[in-house]
């Protein structure tokens, strides 16, 4: 049987990867529908070489029947339409940072945490795009080190700013002159360290979405960690140098081998090669990449290492298909079971 799917926020930047990744990885036959604002509404998009229209998003919409709604039209969005969606017995994985840190609300990746879906119906959230891909990586390390403490800092591409982003650096490009509006400053030739708002201890709100998602999904509130958010002049993919120190001692070697065995990464580390992941050449691939890893020079229980994925797949649509995946297995599951 079918499933039905619909996506709110289907013409914006991270909707339509949502669109392609659907029709990529989707084994069985979907039957999709597409919400976004009224100004959208009546124009179509493509599934499968299919043309589907674009629905106005309302209330009654929300009320209807789905297996899954994917959410990716921002948090005020998400706040008023994904509760009407939920009282309606459906279930949504919302990509936007509303609902995260919500005790009762399943905060997942699918390679790290998959186990809080079993038996779980309503709201999924999908983590914060830099949280997804460090974690991928620093999971199966935290499984056998444990870490202590993590010195992570981000180079976050404008694709997760949304299409308006993408343009404003577009333009920049080829016009000097062109206006900041996205951004407090000129992205064009420049590196932002300001993604998100400005809280009183001076970190940014996204920089605190990297430490407390990654207690909650880690289970582990003690890891300490210290995160700087930058937004550069790339279009697709984000890239972290991360330096970790763990409760016991670790050797490059054992790290690179986990990390090859775990599910999600590829591991790109030859130096003699120059081989080592970057976000153009990684762009539009699913998995989370790492390389550099190198042992302290100074500790044996640290190492340092970078991760690069691509935002707009493994950072969010990827993430919510795995996420529809990981809860058709379990309902699988469940039925072979019975
Ligand atoms: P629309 O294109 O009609 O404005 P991005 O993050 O790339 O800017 O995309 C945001 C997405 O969220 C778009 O699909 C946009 O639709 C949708 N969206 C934004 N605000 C609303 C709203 N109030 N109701 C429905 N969809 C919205």
């Amino acid at each position: 049987m079918a499933l039905t799917i619909g996506v709110v926020g289907a013409t914006g930047a991270v909707g339509r990867k949502m669109i392609d990744v659907l029709g990529e990885r989707m084994l069985i036959d979907v039957s999709l529908r597409f919400f976004a604002s009224k100004k959208s509404a009546g124009s179509f998009l493509e599934y499968r070489g299919k043309k589907i229209i674009v629905e106005e998003l309302t209330e009654e919409v929300m009320k209807e029947k789905y297996d899954y709604l994917i959410f990716s039209a921002g948090s005020s969005v998400s706040k008023k339409y994904a509760p009407i969606a939920k009282d309606a017995g459906n279930t949504i994985i919302d990509n936007s940072s509303y609902w995260r840190m919500e005790k009762n609300i399943p905060l997942v990746v699918p390679e790290v945490n998959a186990h809080v879906l079993e038996d779980y119906k309503g709201i999924v959230a999908n983590p914060n795009c830099s949280t997804i891909q460090m974690l991928v990586v620093l999971a199966p390390l935290h499984r056998k080190y444990r870490m202590k403490r993590l010195v992570v800092s981000t180079y976050q591409a404008v694709s997760g700013s949304g299409q308006a982003a993408i343009e404003e650096l577009e333009n920049q490009l080829i016009d000097d002159n062109h206006p900041n509006k996205v951004y407090t400053k000129k992205i064009a030739g420049n590196c932002i360290p300001h993604i998100d708002v400005f809280c009183e201890n001076g970190f940014s709100k996204e920089e605190l979405k990297i430490v407390y998602e990654t207690h909650k999904i880690l289970e582990d509130n003690t890891i300490e960690i210290n995160a700087t958010a930058v937004r550069v002049p790339v279009y697709s993919g984000h890239s972290e140098s991360v330096y970790i120190e763990f409760d016991n001692e670790v050797d490059k070697e054992c790290v690179t081998k986990t990390l090859s065995k775990s599910p999600g990464i590829v591991v790109i580390d030859d130096l003699s090669k120059n081989q080592y992941p970057t976000p153009l050449e990684i762009a539009d691939t699913d998995s989370t990449y790492v390389g550099r890893i190198r042992s302290d020079l100074y500790n044996k229980k640290a190492i340092s290492l970078w991760i690069v994925a691509d935002n707009l797949r493994k950072g969010a649509a990827t993430n919510a298909v795995q996420i529809i995946e990981a809860m058709e297995n379990i309902k699988k599951k469940e039925n072979n079971y019975v």
